[in-house]
């Protein structure tokens, strides 16, 4: 039995135990999810703004894939394999109006279809032309963010985000604008799986966040978390929280009343009182504030090495409206938040590290969720599900609790 088999069939019956620490730690099992997971999921690999004239394009990996995601002549946007079809090497994008690869200069047009080929006669080339291009890749958007998959059987997108859509109200009313995160390029030293389940987690915030969280207390009184059920299909781990007052946001110290982004005006009332956190797994998180959308893309290169681009970890990743852009005062709003969310971090940071060393113990708990974890649950049954089908051992569909 290789050590994949033996993971798996360690998996625990029900969502509500631990996953085995091996899932978190070994090499093997992280190469099975990059397969099984990654490669069979909608990975979020930027927006489209970043691509906005024909012939602009972004490289991109997913799923340890190289990928180049191109704005196309007709002004859509589509996915093609970055991999050359002469001998494999890595294409970057090149433009404008083509992809050239750099070894021996074959050219593809921008829906990755062959067009020249040099030192290669007339009709080699006219051969050449007709049946070679860039594979394609699955692509979808969602409210101007670019998804790929690599799996050309996956479900639609979409419908799977479905029980997000509510929370977008009002949000592109405002003419928002997206300031892309900072690529990170210094992997964090942790699962990919402990980043997702630090963001999700509701319970540790007024414990590891004492006075940059308090303004968004997972408990108050008057009503603290609300959780949402999770459907068969559902992508979406999603949880809000109260704000204390109506229109607070991130400030230099944290989660504040005098946000430095200013409350969107068109958002209806109920989601200037509350933040929105969303766990779009494997790849991607956000959340919805009074002022912004913050975001984090996530792209793990080793078992315990996670790239994550966002305001906490690197720089920006948020959308604004374009009013907020313009404020003379830009610059400092934005360093603000940028602190804040940084301050955030460094409290977290510490715990990731210690759950990852959690995750080598021969003293690792089976595991206990409070109700204040359940989106941890809804997680790992999410996790559970794509396992067992890449095991052959789930039909498709997915039961959640
Ligand atoms: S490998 Fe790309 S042109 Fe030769
Ligand atoms: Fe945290």
């Amino acid at each position: 039995m290789s050590t994949v088999q033996r993971i798996l069939a360690a998996l625990p019956a029900k969502p509500t135990q631990m996953l085995p620490q091996a899932c978190y730690t070994d090499p093997a099992f992280f190469t099975f999810e990059q397969r099984s997971v990654f490669a069979k999921s909608w990975i979020c690999v930027g927006r489209v703004e970043q691509i906005p004239i024909p012939g602009d394009c972004l490289s991109v990996p997913a799923a340890g894939e190289p990928i180049i995601v191109i704005r196309n002549e007709a002004g859509g946007v589509h996915a093609v394999s970055a991999v050359c079809q002469h001998r494999g090497e890595i294409l970057e994008c090149s433009g404008p109006r083509h992809l050239r690869c750099p070894l021996h200069f074959w050219t593809y047009d921008l829906t990755g279809a062959l067009v020249g080929a040099p030192r290669t006669g007339a009709e080699e080339l006219r051969r050449l032309r007709t049946e070679v291009r860039l594979p394609s890749v699955r692509l979808e958007l969602w409210h101007g963010f670019i998804f790929v998959n690599l799996d050309g059987q996956a479900s639609p997108l979409g419908p799977s985000l479905a029980k997000v859509e509510p929370f977008w109200e009002g949000y592109e009313a405002a003419d928002l604008v997206a300031i892309p995160p900072k690529m990170a390029d210094t992997p964090l030293p942790w699962n990919w799986k402990v980043h997702v389940e630090n963001f999700t987690d509701a319970y540790h915030p007024e414990f590891v966040h004492r006075g940059t969280h308090d303004f968004a207390p997972s408990v108050h009184p008057d009503g603290g978390v609300e959780f949402t059920s999770m459907e068969d299909g559902d992508n979406a781990i999603l949880r809000t929280v109260p704000l204390i007052s109506a229109d607070g946001g991130m400030m230099q110290d944290g989660w504040g009343e005098a946000a430095a982004f200013p409350a969107i005006q068109t958002l209806p009332e109920a989601q200037r009182r509350r933040l929105v956190f969303v766990l779009l797994p494997p790849s991607m998180t956000l959340v919805f504030a009074p002022g912004a959308v913050a975001y984090t893309l996530i792209s793990p290169v080793g078992a315990e090495a996670t790239l994550a681009s966002s305001d906490r970890v690197t720089a920006g990743g948020w959308l604004l409206p374009r009013t907020t852009t313009k404020l003379p005062d830009f610059d400092q709003r934005k360093a603000a938040v940028q602190e804040g969310a940084a301050k955030i971090w460094a409290q977290d940071v510490p715990l990731n590290l210690g759950m990852q060393d959690g995750k080598r113990s021969r003293f690792g708990p089976p595991g206990y969720y409070t109700a204040l974890e359940t989106t941890l649950v809804q997680f790992n049954a999410w996790l559970l599900h794509a396992y067992r089908r890449a095991a052959g051992t789930v039909a498709e569909t997915r039961v959640c609790p």
